[in-house]
């Protein structure tokens, strides 16, 4: 399923700014920057080609205080993609353990000449911090559940591809939206370029005063999936959950699992993304994962583009535009 995607409605700004923390913060013309910038990296990240907008003789740092498969690894290739130099720093063997601050361990990593440092840490806010104490440019890689702009970025990316526009699509974030830095993140970019945004789950898990953000509220998945184009599955972050949210898992799945039988009465052309990782069986069955309306894998294709496109931008690379 691939289908050109409209011209924007809007005049795509000049990048300016030195971090990317939130997409809260952009503009709609800041965020449809970065898309079209990443339409220039598609084929680049496809075909295994350097761009010649590169980064070379730039350091990009992955500096990760919480786990992570997708992201971490898509930063790195896309660093080097570009021709960048990489550093790759985990929480585990290093001097943390030795009582070495946040900032401390941050402001050492960066003293090695690190032009962007892509932040991931579980305290909302970290990368924010960094911003303001460091030099270099600052990506938010997930700061609790505040923002993982890049993976906002990504949904809404791989939405604009398949289906050819944002504007007037009808959007449902379902699941664990309490702890869930990546429903804040689509929430604000998805609003901007023009969906409509409906959260749905357990009332446990939906916060209280998220229709502020101007989004609508259900707590009953099957009274809203004949409404949606797109379904976004958020995982239940059992991590960061205190005991008790909802009644079980099996509970959960019956009520906001997305399988078979619920998917034969959604839109024929229904979109599934989730950002992974998945709970197989809870969110999403395995058959619906793997399916054909699924893209599970191609957003994490499509964030290869985006994250070279974010990294170009925040290094100034005119040929980020393609
Ligand atoms: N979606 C996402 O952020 O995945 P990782 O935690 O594996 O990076």
């Amino acid at each position: 399923m691939s289908v050109e995607y409209a011209v924007p409605e809007t005049r795509p700004v000049a990048w300016t700014r030195r971090h990317l923390l939130g997409l809260e913060d952009l503009s709609r013309g800041e965020i449809e920057t970065i898309l079209d910038s990443a339409e220039g990296f598609v084929e680049a990240g496809q075909a295994r080609r350097k761009k010649p907008a590169d980064l070379k003789g730039k350091v990009v740092v992955t500096l990760f205080f919480e786990p992570s498969t997708r992201t971490r690894a898509s930063f790195g290739l896309a660093a080097r993609r570009l021709g960048a130099d990489t550093i790759d720093f985990t929480t585990g063997g290093s001097s943390l353990s030795k009582g070495e601050t946040f900032i401390d361990t941050a402001k050492n990593i960066e003293a090695l000449g690190v032009d962007v440092m892509v932040v991931r840490h579980a305290v909302p806010g970290a990368p924010h911090l960094l911003a303001q104490h460091l030099k270099c440019g600052i990506v938010n890689a997930g700061d609790g559940a505040h923002e993982h702009p890049t993976q906002g970025l990504l949904d809404i990316f791989t939405i604009r591809r398949l289906k050819g526009r944002l504007e007037g699509l009808t959007v449902g974030l379902v699941g664990d939206i309490a702890h869930s830095r990546v429903a804040r993140s689509n929430i604000h970019g998805l609003l901007k370029l023009g969906a409509r945004v409906i959260v749905c789950g357990p009332s446990t898990l939906v916060p209280q005063g998220i229709d502020r953000l101007g989004v609508e509220v259900a707590h009953r998945l099957d009274d809203i999936l004949p409404q949606c184009d797109v379904i976004n599955v958020l995982r239940i972050q059992f991590e960061r959950q205190r005991s008790g949210l909802f009644p079980s898992i099996h509970e959960y799945a019956r009520l906001f699992g997305m399988d078979s039988q619920r998917l034969r009465r959604a839109k024929p052309d229904i979109l599934l993304l989730a950002p992974g990782p998945i709970n197989r069986g809870v969110e999403v069955t395995p058959e619906v994962a793997d399916g054909p309306h699924s893209a599970i894998l191609q957003q994490v294709t499509n964030g290869l583009a985006v994250r070279m496109a974010v990294l170009a931008l925040l290094c100034g690379q005119p040929g980020a535009e393609g």
